[in-house]
């Protein structure tokens, strides 16, 4: 099951061109393309006609698209516009629209009722739209039920384990302050360490030789986006309010960033996952963020590798019984969220 009336990444901005792409979005086929005057539309996949991907056709100079197969076109609404060898043009032929925003550097799809969307609910990433401020981003395909995601950024036990090369070391885990607050749309895991062996990536970028005070404050918000406020400073020196930039003033070596993950369901079995940092490059380099940004990366791509297994094991078993440890807790209570915004989406279409 999916939660329909939410804004989900469908790709970048810069991505989207005259030619119509093809995303699979909540188990939906979506066509985007940009009609000539620069508007990114946003249409069902598949023509009323014989289901043929409109994707397969081509956006023509007045901004509606064209079938690939008999020629039927669409305007932006998703109305059929002509037909080719009669005159008439039935009412029902037409296809999905759907609503889009453009905010920070991606193209929003509200996948649920237009009645409902609402503009004010696109996550807001303010990080990512700091003057003065740049951003590393990336996208990953992954072969899991996005819940799986969500798990697996609320719960930063496997960080010693899946990720000892860059963001895990032991201290992670040990020496952890963990502290979980329960939202009305979401969870916030905030953990402290201190005087903990700085990771790998952290060692190399930031150019620690004692140890580190470290802190990682998660902010989820339903249905699955993420933003993660992370970081470490010598030990010793207090950990900053990073939601002030410029307002805290230390003498101490630091590296601080704040990324965003936005998975985004394609099917039961298959999301995209969108990720990446925004950084103050008068505090980071770009030599520094440039290596960031690739021993990030080459994390995920460690949790990918468990998550589809994960998935494929799960496929086998259905239902099976499972358990929880303590750092689960965020998880849980994220869960929860997503189960109580279930069972208020299935009483709506119950009216
Ligand atoms: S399938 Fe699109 S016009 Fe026939
Ligand atoms: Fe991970």
């Amino acid at each position: 099951m999916f939660l329909r009336d939410h804004w989900y990444i469908a790709a970048f901005q810069r991505d989207v061109a005259s030619k119509p792409e093809r995303k699979i979005i909540l188990g939906e086929p979506v066509v985007l393309y940009r009609a000539p005057e620069g508007t990114i539309v946003a249409l069902e996949d598949r023509c009323i006609h014989r289901d043929v991907p409109l994707s397969m056709g081509a956006c023509l100079p007045d901004g509606s698209l064209q079938c690939a197969y008999h020629g039927m076109r669409f305007d932006r609404h998703g109305n059929c516009i002509h037909i080719p060898e009669q005159t008439r043009v039935p009412g029902e032929a037409r296809v999905r629209a759907y609503p889009v925003v453009l905010s920070g550097e991606w193209v929003w799809v509200w996948m649920g009722d237009p009645e409902r969307a609402d503009e004010a609910l696109v996550p807001a990433y303010p990080w990512f739209k700091r003057p003065a401020w740049r951003a590393r981003l990336g996208h990953i395909h992954v072969k899991c039920n996005y819940r799986l995601l969500v798990d697996n950024l609320l719960n930063m036990a496997h960080l010693p384990f899946v990720h000892p090369r860059t963001i895990g070391s032991e201290g992670v885990v040990k020496d952890a302050k963990v502290m979980v607050e329960r939202k009305s749309d979401g969870v916030r895991l905030s953990r402290r360490m201190y005087d903990i062996e700085p990771p790998p990536t952290y060692k190399a970028a930031g150019g620690f030789e004692g140890n580190v005070n470290r802190w990682q404050t998660i902010d989820f918000t339903a249905p699955s986006f993420f933003e993660f406020d992370t970081g470490v400073i010598e030990a010793g020196y207090e950990i900053p309010d990073t939601s002030r930039p410029g307002e805290f003033a230390t003498n101490a070596k630091i590296l601080s960033r704040h990324s965003m993950h936005g998975v985004v369901p394609e099917t039961e079995r298959s999301s995209n996952y969108f990720v990446g940092f925004a950084y103050d490059p008068e505090s980071m380099g770009e030599q520094t963020a440039d290596f960031v940004f690739e021993s990030v990366y080459k994390t995920f791509l460690e949790d990918v590798e468990i998550l589809e297994a994960q998935q494929a094991n799960m496929d086998l078993a259905p239902g099976r019984r499972r358990i929880n440890m303590a750092s689960d807790a965020a998880g849980l209570h994220a869960l929860q969220v997503l189960e109580q915004l279930e069972a208020a989406q299935a009483a709506r279409a119950g009216h």
